[in-house]
Parts: C-alpha cells; sequence; structure tokens
C-alpha cells in the first residue's frame, strides 16, 4: 500500500532538515541567491552607516534659531539609521555572510553620499536627497527577493517605510523653514 503523501513529505522535511544542519537557519527550500542577497545588505549597511554619520555631524553641526528641534530630528534619524544597520548585519550572519564595517571604500559601497552642508537648510536638503535615494534603492531590493526570502525583505520593508517617514520629516522642516 502507498504512503499517503502527507506522510511522506513530512518524512522529507525532516530529512531534509537534518541534511546540512551547518547552514543553521538556511534550509534547502531557501530560494534567494544567498551570496547575491548578502552583497545587496551589505550595500545597505554602508547605506544606513554613512547615513548615521551624516546624521551625527549634522546634530553637532546645527545652530541658528531654528537649530533645537531641527536637531534632535537629525539626532533621531542617527539613532534610527543606526538600528537599521544592526538589524541588516543580523541578518547578513544569519544568512551566513560577514557583514562589513570596514571604513575602507564605505562610501564607495554606499548607495547615499556624505554631504556636510553649510546651513542648516543646506543639511536638511542634503538628508533629504540621500533618504530618496535610500528609498529607491530599498523598493528595488524588496522587489528584487520577491518571495524568494520573505524575511528579508520583510525587515528591507520595515525600513522602507521608516526611510519614507524620515523623507516627509525632512520636507516637513523645510516647510517650517520656508525653503
Ligand atoms: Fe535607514
Ligand atoms: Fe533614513
Amino acid at each position: 500500500m502507498p504512503e499517503k503523501p502527507f506522510l511522506s513529505d513530512i518524512r522529507t522535511l525532516r530529512e531534509r532538515a537534518r541534511r546540512h544542519i551547518e547552514n543553521g537557519a538556511i534550509t534547502e527550500g531557501y530560494k534567494a541567491d544567498r551570496a547575491t542577497v548578502v552583497k545587496i545588505l551589505n550595500e545597505a549597511l554602508a547605506t544606513e552607516i554613512v547615513c548615521v554619520l551624516r546624521y551625527k555631524r549634522h546634530f553637532y553641526m546645527a545652530s541658528g534659531i531654528n537649530a533645537e528641534s531641527v536637531a534632535q530630528e537629525f539626532l533621531q534619524h542617527a539613532n534610527e539609521e543606526q538600528a537599521h544597520a544592526d538589524a541588516i548585519a543580523a541578518r547578513i550572519v544569519q544568512l551566513g555572510g560577514a557583514p562589513d564595517f570596514s571604513p575602507e571604500g564605505l562610501l564607495t559601497r554606499s548607495h547615499a553620499e556624505y554631504v556636510e552642508g553649510d546651513t542648516l537648510v543646506d543639511m536638511i536638503k542634503e538628508d533629504l536627497v540621500a533618504e530618496r535615494i535610500a528609498i529607491d534603492s530599498y523598493r528595488e531590493m524588496v522587489a528584487y527577493l520577491g518571495t524568494d526570502d520573505p524575511t528579508t525583505r520583510r525587515m528591507l520593508e520595515g525600513i522602507l517605510a521608516m526611510e519614507e517617514e524620515h523623507a516627509d520629516d525632512l520636507s516637513g522642516l523645510l516647510e517650517e523653514l520656508g525653503s
């Protein structure tokens, strides 16, 4: 008598789970190209680190009549970009890769730029440009992953939503400052 497919499915699942146990969370059912995903995530990590550095610089350099509330916004964004960097690095490790924190080549790996800006308005504009670059690159990564790696995709979707909030905050600040 042939086995019911459901039972043999479970057996297959169990056998597959035992093979390559050293791969941890990465099972044979993982559909994405792992090396490419790690490479993309390392570019995103570089982008987030550059954004942390730029927001920190802007936080410390913000001065003028409207500086206090704008500086607080810069600081909040810096902390949120740091949280993004941490989440991305953790996911890279989960995928069996190594997060690239090397300062060498950081700006080349990053999608967004590091522009210091002379005035408060210049700083906000540069941050807005960087957020808009991040938004487009995260949207592309999400589309690339599709259903091949839902966990990474969900993480990137969460980050994307926050970058959109950042961009919205910054354009609000520009409006308040009449620029
Ligand atoms: Fe971010
Ligand atoms: Fe952001």
